[in-house]
């Protein structure tokens, strides 16, 4: 598949490792000059861009940066992949850390349904409960004993298929979290998310999850 990466930091530049060595062809931006990515480029074999290129004709987008910095990006920055093609992204909200307070995200609204509003597109949560190094190290093929399981949340039964593929290949199992209104269920501070569960625990946990916000995990 022909893969935009919008980000290339741990997430991003993991998923642009793994992604090339299965054989998809990438293109990879970050927020500056595509020269600050040739070590990546060189390393990997995939194109880096400025992020307004990185979506064109692509048959999947994945936006990995930090929650904050989604305004930052231009209007219309998806709207050059292919028709249909999904859009995932991986990010979180960490207030007390990193991002500041984001009043929408505060007062309720799922912060996957934050960054799919602010990009006028549908995504698919996914990749955003697993540590990097995982994500580098721990994928294994189909049927293996202690196979890691990766909650997908999204709307759209297509474009969910394509993504469980992907995750698939990369070495976890898929598990359908149900519509992004309920991505709340793999946000930061829920059962599921860092855990690196199976199958069976990951359900569990997506059960289990209530959508308050803890002290921890707000501003
Ligand atoms: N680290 C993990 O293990 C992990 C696991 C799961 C999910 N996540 C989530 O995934 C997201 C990315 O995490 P990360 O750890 O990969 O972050 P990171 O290492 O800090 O990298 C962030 C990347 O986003 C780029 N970026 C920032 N603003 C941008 C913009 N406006 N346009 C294009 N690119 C932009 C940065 O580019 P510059 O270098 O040019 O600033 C950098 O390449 C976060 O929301 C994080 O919470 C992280």
């Amino acid at each position: 598949m022909k893969i935009g990466i919008i980000g290339a930091g741990f997430i991003g530049g993991t998923l642009t490792r793994r992604l090339t060595a299965l054989g998809h062809e990438v293109r990879v931006a970050n927020s500056r000059d595509p020269e600050t990515l040739a070590e990546l480029a060189a390393e990997t074999g995939a194109t880096a861009v400025w992020a307004a290129d990185a979506a064109e004709d692509a048959d999947l987008v994945i936006v990995s940066i930090p929650q904050k910095n989604t305004p930052d990006l231009a209007p219309g920055i998806l709207d050059a992949r292919k028709p249909g093609a999904p859009v995932i992204e991986t990010n979180n909200y960490y207030p007390q850390q990193r991002d500041g307070k984001i009043e929408a995200i505060e007062s309720g609204t799922p912060e996957s349904v934050w960054v799919s509003d602010l990009l006028g597109v549908p995504v698919y949560k996914v990749f955003n409960g697993i540590y990097w190094k995982h994500l580098l190290n721990k994928g294994v093929p189909a049927g293996t004993d202690g196979r890691i399981a990766l909650p997908i949340a999204g709307d759209d039964a297509d474009g969910k298929k394509i993504v469980s593929a992907l995750v698939d290949e990369l070495g976890f199992d898929p598990v359908d979290a149900g519509p992004l209104a309920e991505s709340w269920r793999q946000q930061p501070g829920t059962p599921v998310y860092g855990k690196d569960f199976g199958v069976d625990d990951t359900i569990k946990a997506l059960a289990e999850a209530t959508p308050e916000r803890t002290a921890e995990w707000s501003a």
